[in-house]
This record gives structure tokens, C-alpha cells and sequence, in this order.
């Protein structure tokens, strides 16, 4: 392992969110088409699930396309979708090889239709992996999902009559992903210090770790560095030290 010594077990975040930008300044910085720096950002991405998993990440979610990114050209769109379509079943043998299982959060019923039934091929494909569970945000926007989760328990207890009071556990199960732990690490690549509406609710007591470092240009001793600057950290989660 790159760094200074093993890094202890009990050091290493469980969940793992990365931020994954800069892939467009990768392109142009190289006179190449935004494009390029997207499908360039394919390859890292398949890179860090790689050493999330030999580092004992358990669950890594990535944000591949935003509630937002629909602002961008249709051209750029098309191509980010095209990417999904075209590759992300394709990658079985990656899948099997490293042990990983898909999961989705986001809005699936707003994105094609072709898009949605390749993400949920690819959740039925490796449903039986279990090395590491790698969350596709796809269509993903925190408040999103938080009105999302607060309509259904709304429709659930229209349903009811149901009148209590609603409590953080009932919103937290009814997220999309309620079995997956807050993530423990956030990683932004590209300079850029924010989290452009990632995992909010789930973040709240998340450690934040900003690289410069554009993301095609992200390696397997990269996601290392993240974990042991991480695994050096105090947390209190609000109590005292
Ligand atoms: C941000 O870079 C990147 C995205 C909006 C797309 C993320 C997609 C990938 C990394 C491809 C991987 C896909 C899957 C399915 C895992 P940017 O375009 O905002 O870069 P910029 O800030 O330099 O313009």
C-alpha cells in the first residue's frame, strides 16, 4: 500500500462518496472534446472501485449524473447516457472479478428508458457479488431524494390516516437506499469545495477530503491517500472531545 505503514482495520471508512469532476478541464486542457474526459473518467472510475475494495471499502457511491446536469448541451447529455447504455453491463467480467454489486439511487422513473432498464440489468447482473456495493447516483439530487422520501410516506399515510409526528428514522428508511450507511468520507476531485447537493442528509457528520487533481487523473494511490489523511482524523459527531 502507498502512504506510511498498513493502515488498521478499524481505520477505514465503511461508505465512501466521491464527487467525481474535472473531467470536462481534462478534455479541454488536451484540445480534446468533453467527451473524451468523460469516457477517460469511466476508466478511473472502475480504477477506484478497484482499490476501494482492496482498501475494505464496503459501499462507495459515486455521483455519475446529477438532478442538475441536465442543464448541460444535449450533446454532452446524449453522451452521458450513451455511456451508461453502452458500457455499464458490458462490465460483468469487472463486476465478477472484483466482486462488485450495483446499486442505484436517484430518480430512475425520469431517465430513458433504455438507461433505465440497463441500470436495472446490471442491479439484477451482480446481485449475487458482494465484495464491495457501489452506488450509481444517476439522476441524483439530494433534495430530491429527500422530497422523494417525504411524498412517500406522505402517500403511505394518507393510505392510514396515519397523524404522529414524523421522526429522522422514518425520512432515513424511506431514502432511496435506507440499508446503506451515511458515508464516513466525502471526496471532491477538481479543486472545487462543495457538495453540490450529494447525499445532504446523509452527510451531515460525513468528513470532507478536496483534491485538485482532476478526476480522469485519479489512481488506486489516490483513493489511498483519501483514506489515510481520513483514517488520521478525530471524529466526534457533535459530542465533546
Ligand atoms: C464531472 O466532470 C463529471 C460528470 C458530470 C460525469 C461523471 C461521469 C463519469 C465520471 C463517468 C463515469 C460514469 C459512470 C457510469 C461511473 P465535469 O464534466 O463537471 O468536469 P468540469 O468541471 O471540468 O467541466
Amino acid at each position: 500500500m502507498a502512504g506510511d505503514g498498513p493502515l488498521e482495520p478499524g481505520s477505514v471508512p465503511t461508505h465512501v462518496g466521491i464527487i467525481m469532476d474535472g473531467n470536462g478541464r481534462w478534455a479541454t486542457a488536451r484540445k480534446l472534446p468533453r467527451s473524451s474526459g468523460h469516457q477517460e473518467g469511466l476508466e478511473a472510475a472502475k480504477r477506484i472501485v478497484r482499490a476501494a475494495a482492496d482498501t475494505g471499502t464496503r459501499y462507495l457511491s459515486l455521483y455519475a449524473f446529477s438532478t442538475e446536469n441536465w442543464n448541460r448541451t444535449a450533446d454532452e447529455v446524449k453522451f452521458l447516457m450513451g455511456l451508461v447504455t453502452g458500457y455499464l453491463r458490458k462490465e460483468l467480467p469487472f463486476y465478477q472479478q472484483v466482486g462488485v454489486r450495483v446499486v442505484h439511487s436517484g430518480d430512475l422513473k425520469r431517465l430513458p428508458r433504455a438507461v433505465r432498464n440497463e441500470v436495472k440489468g446490471v442491479i439484477a447482473d451482480t446481485r449475487q457479488f458482494n465484495r464491495i456495493i457501489v452506488n450509481l447516483a444517476l439522476n441524483y439530487g439530494g433534495r430530491d431524494e429527500i422530497l422523494r422520501s417525504v411524498n412517500r410516506i406522505w402517500k403511505r399515510r394518507l393510505k392510514d390516516s396515519e397523524a404522529t409526528p414524523l421522526d429522522a428514522d422514518q425520512l432515513r428508511r424511506s431514502l432511496d437506499l435506507p440499508d446503506f450507511p451515511d458515508p464516513d468520507l466525502v471526496i471532491r476531485t477538481g479543486g472545487e469545495r462543495r457538495l453540490s447537493n450529494f447525499l445532504i442528509w446523509q452527510c451531515a457528520y460525513a468528513e470532507l477530503y478536496f483534491c485538485d487533481k482532476l478526476w480522469p487523473d485519479w489512481g488506486y494511490d489516490d483513493y489511498l491517500a483519501a483514506v489515510r489523511d481520513y483514517s488520521r482524523r478525530k471524529r466526534n459527531f457533535g459530542g465533546s472531545r
